[in-house]
């Protein structure tokens, strides 16, 4: 292989890999979006007009240690503190699971321990809607 075929493989594998990720807000691959709150009568209210068609979303306050993962269940939502109870590492949300990047716990999109070694489920939160916000307390 020659200089130049090199250098063209090597950016075009650069570029493959970027395409199949996208190239926006991303945790492992899958594209995040992020809302921001504003804490109101000791709860953490979102404007549900920002949501758009997002899968899931996370919420960020400075009042918070980690994001809060926010998915629609089939009776309402779940909300989950994006750190592991393992050591506290940040949890990645993907469109299957919540894997944690320090030593390989796996949790499900409600929280429930998939794969050690933490013991013990993500905290999840209070969460309820009305027709314009979405509450977490
Ligand atoms: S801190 Fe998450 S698995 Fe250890």
């Amino acid at each position: 292989m020659n200089w130049n075929r090199r250098k063209f493989v090597k950016t075009t594998s650069v570029l493959a890999g970027a395409s199949s990720c996208g190239l926006i807000s991303l945790v492992g691959c899958t594209p995040v979006k992020y809302l921001s709150g504003e804490v109101k009568n000791n709860a953490l209210v979102i404007d549900k007009s920002q949501w758009g068609d997002a899968e899931f979303v996370l919420v960020k306050n400075k009042k918070l240690p980690k994001p809060i993962f926010i998915k629609p269940t089939n009776d309402g939502y779940t909300a989950l503190l994006l750190e592991c109870t393992h050591k506290k590492c940040g949890v990645r949300p993907n469109s299957r699971s919540l894997k944690c990047p320090c030593h390989g716990s796996e949790f499900d999109h409600v929280g429930n321990v998939l794969k050690g070694p933490a013991e013990r489920n993500l905290r999840s939160f209070k969460i309820w809607d009305d027709d314009n916000s979405i509450y977490i307390q």
